[in-house]
């Protein structure tokens, strides 16, 4: 039997960013992993930090790789009709963002967990959540599971579910005491990574009569590039060339002067996309964090960085608790999380719906949009809006 006191399920950014809080506050923590730590590490995901989160690494001392690596960026562009407008962040919101993949972030924190001594189980099966229902019992929370075929238990005083969507913590709350929101897109991202130089310097969101198409980037040498698709879009019919070519198309200028870089193909695939959130994000002496409470479409770029501010917020919950016994910042860490976790939906849903062509649309839908596009790069309380919530509002 291990005993600890915050027990963490899921060793993605949520649950090792919160590990790793909790450390600098001198409170212990053990994390649980279904997967090995070379396939966390190596999995394609987001790659977008909102500036809050990379203050968030440098002041708790992971940001070193960040700072030298991370690309710092001061807007976004928005493309339609074949023009070409820029979002500027720093002058509209005196905020950037930074682009830096989560796979380094993960990385960067489990080295400094693993330095510090921290217990993370990799490759954990049969992972299970005990004893958590009632947040004023006597009876200490469990996490069972089997490591190296052995079977293992940690009794702790809390548990966080920092699983992601497909975790067990959310499913293991009795039925009746979740209400769950959500919405699901008649649509999907096709993604690439490719070997080829970003052929932009920020991130360019296109909205296209043949559909939506981003350009991002990974770094200096890597372009992360995206379509949309069909939710269930077969990848298999889409050659290299097919992609190349829809690229070409949704994000060429009117002017025919703007050049897409073709590179190899490192990586292709399709996500679905959907907006999730379930309500509380907590029960009894269970915590819910990141993805296992919510999910944004990427349109955004938010996943992420809800998922830190989650974490920041009951990591100082549980540090009022520990260093003064007081209750009320965990009691009250859901409705916390919540009121910035509906700002991010809001925000995702409405770029996702200003970009998108959705299958219900007519003429006038189309219409609807491109006035909107206009307005959002003519009018500066327009684009002031979208700058201070794309670059993030304020962690607590
Ligand atoms: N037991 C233990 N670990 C589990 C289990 C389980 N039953 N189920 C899932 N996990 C692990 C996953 O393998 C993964 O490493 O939990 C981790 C959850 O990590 P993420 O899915 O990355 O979720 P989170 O940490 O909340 O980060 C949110 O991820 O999906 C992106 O866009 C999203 O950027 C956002 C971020
Ligand atoms: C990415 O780089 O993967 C990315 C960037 C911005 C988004 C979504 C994805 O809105």
């Amino acid at each position: 039997m291990i005993r600890t006191q915050v027990g963490i399920v899921g060793a993605g950014p949520a649950g090792l960013l919160l590990s790793h809080l909790l450390h600098l506050q001198g409170i212990e923590s053990v994390v649980v992993e279904a997967r090995s730590r070379q396939y966390v590490e190596e999995r394609v995901r987001a790659g977008l930090l909102e500036q809050g989160t990379a203050d968030l690494m440098a002041e708790s001392g992971v940001g070193e790789r960040l700072k030298r690596e991370g690309l710092v960026h001061h807007g976004i562009y928005l493309r339609f009709g074949g023009e070409t407008h820029h979002i500027d962040f720093k002058s509209l919101a005196n905020r950037c963002v930074v682009i830096y993949p989560q796979n380094k972030v993960v990385a960067d924190l489990s080295d400094a967990r693993l330095a510090a001594g921290g217990r993370i189980f990799y490759e954990a099966d049969d992972v299970s959540v005990q004893d958590f229902g009632d947040a004023n019992s006597q009876t200490r929370p469990r996490i069972r599971f089997r490591a190296n075929a052995q079977p293992q238990e940690i009794e702790c005083d809390y548990i966080a579910g920092c699983d992601g969507f497909h975790g067990v913590c959310r499913p293991s709350i009795p039925e009746g005491a979740l209400t769950v929101y959500d919405r699901i897109y008649p649509f999907g991202w096709l993604g690439i990574l490719a070997e080829a130089p970003p052929s932009s310097d920020e991130l360019i969101y296109a909205y296209h009569e043949r559909g939506f198409a981003l350009l991002s980037m990974r770094s200096p040498e890597i372009s992360r590039l995206y379509v949309q698709c069909a939710p269930d879009e077969d990848i298999h019919e889409w050659s290299d060339a097919r992609i190349w070519d829809e690229l070409h198309k949704r994000l060429a200028t009117a002017d025919g002067k703007w050049k897409l870089t073709e590179g190899p193909i490192l990586q292709k695939g399709v996500t679905g996309m959907r907006s999730f959130v379930v309500e509380p994000m907590q029960h009894g002496k269970l915590f819910l964090a990141g993805d296992a409470a919510h999910i944004v479409p990427p349109t955004g770029a938010k996943g992420l960085n809800l998922a830190a501010s989650d974490v920041l917020v009951l990591s100082r919950a549980f540090t009022e608790f520990y260093a003064s016994e007081r209750k009320e910042p965990l009691e009250n860490y859901s409705k916390t999380c919540l009121r910035r976790v509906w700002k991010a939906q809001r925000f995702s849903w409405w770029m996702t719906s200003m970009l998108h062509l959705f299958n219900t649309d007519n003429a006038f839908d189309r219409r609807r949009q491109l006035a909107e596009l206009d307005y959002v790069t003519s009018s500066r309380a327009a684009s002031q809006t979208l700058a201070e919530n794309y670059a993030g509002l304020p962690m607590e």
